[in-house]
């Protein structure tokens, strides 16, 4: 019999990750053809050819192990940001480089704070590695900078920023992030996680100067605008000193040797980025005007997804009569936002699907 009992009870408690349904699971199931997933806030445009062209290449030589240092992507990375390679640290999707975060600074008898809801991983990865989650609710829908400031105690070693945030597409502006970075204590990291930043409107500074401090920790993903998620890459940028301690405890070939040669061929690609950040900021402008019309009152939003209240049925139940119709959205009520869905802003035919969906389920068609 399994011995449950070596199993730590603050893993116990954890519930597994729950990702956005997949494609070809949802068209098997209903038996569709045609299905539209705008669940996961993944790229609009789909992934960037040249990345493909760069993969194709690459493939005869997956037999061998690739780069378990990432030297060549780090030194694309540093030399594209302005900062040293030593500051750099590449990971298996920022996922990942959210739990080797929090296994190498965070334990029993201390503690990590964050904003709820925010970023899933935060609470999870924070709580595997037996810390003490201090969870500051939003202040309408937004990060509450004080609030956050204020359950940072002396045994925080970790707090958690998603900006924009997860799910709500909220954004702080620059003058307050850079005030709690530099407000925190000395031993206290700053993980601020920009995984869709690339999609804002707001101008969106230059946080490299704040590395200097020495606590804040950078985090990019290769997910969102660069289209990648199905491969996995991200990258954190740091003091040199913590950058040599998470390389220690990573896996040595945690970023494979495709998503490798991916993401070089993706941070060369400006075109593309381009291109996805003005077919996407079409696609949002046009739900933010047309989402109220169908019943979904909208919240602003500096990401590539939307926020909307279901109007008289509960999130999940307005999910899942849209998932009937070939359309998934993400019901928020694991994140305690049982009125809301979260929609990734799609392509004009994919977003009139979505629309005339949801007209029809809200009884307005
Ligand atoms: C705020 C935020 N951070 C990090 C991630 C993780 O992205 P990935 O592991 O694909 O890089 C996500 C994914 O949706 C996210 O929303």
């Amino acid at each position: 019999m399994f011995p449950s009992d070596i199993i730590p009870p603050y893993i116990n408690a954890l519930s597994p990750y729950e990702p956005g349904k997949r494609v070809e699971d949802v068209a098997k199931e209903l038996g569709l053809s045609k299905v539209i997933k705008l669940a996961s806030n993944e790229n609009c445009l789909g992934p960037n050819p040249k990345v493909l062209e760069a993969l194709k290449k690459a493939l005869p030589g997956i037999h061998r192990y690739g780069d378990a240092a990432s030297v060549e992507l780090k030194a694309r990375i540093a030399s594209k940001l302005g900062v040293s390679e030593d500051s750099v640290v590449c990971a298996n999707g920022s996922s990942e480089f959210i739990l080797v975060l929090s296994h190498a600074v965070l334990g029993p008898g201390l503690s990590a704070v964050m904003s709820t809801p925010s970023f899933s991983l935060y609470h999870q990865n924070a709580a595997a590695s037996g810390a003490e989650v201090r969870e500051v609710k939003l202040r309408d829908y937004a990060h509450d900078p004080q609030a956050l400031r204020a359950a940072v105690t002396d045994n925080t070693r970790l707090l958690f920023l998603d900006n924009p945030v997860n799910p709500t597409g909220a954004w702080l502006d620059a003058g307050k992030v850079c005030e709690l970075a530099e407000s925190l204590p000395e031993r206290c990291l700053f993980l601020l996680d920009e995984a869709y930043v690339e999609y804002a409107r707001e101008k969106a500074p230059d946080y490299i100067r704040l590395l200097a401090t020495g606590k804040v920790v950078i985090l990019r993903t290769f997910s969102k605008l660069y289209g990648m998620a199905g491969l996995r890459a991200g990258y954190a940028l740091m003091d040199p000193q913590l950058a040599l301690a998470l390389n220690k405890i990573r896996q040595p070939f945690n970023i494979s040797l495709l998503a490798q040669v991916g993401a070089m061929a993706a941070l060369e690609d400006d075109d593309f980025a381009k291109r996805t950040k003005d077919a996407t900021w079409e696609g949002l402008d046009f739900l933010l005007s047309e989402l109220p019309k169908a019943g979904l009152a909208t919240h602003p939003t500096q990401a590539n997804f939307v926020m909307a209240r279901t109007g008289d049925l509960p999130g999940s139940e307005f999910a899942s009569k849209l998932f009937r119709e070939g359309v998934i959205v993400r019901a928020l009520g694991s994140y305690g936002l049982h009125d809301m869905v979260r929609i990734t802003v799609g392509l004009r035919d994919e977003n009139l699907s979505l629309l005339s969906a949801a007209r029809k389920v809200l009884g307005k068609a």
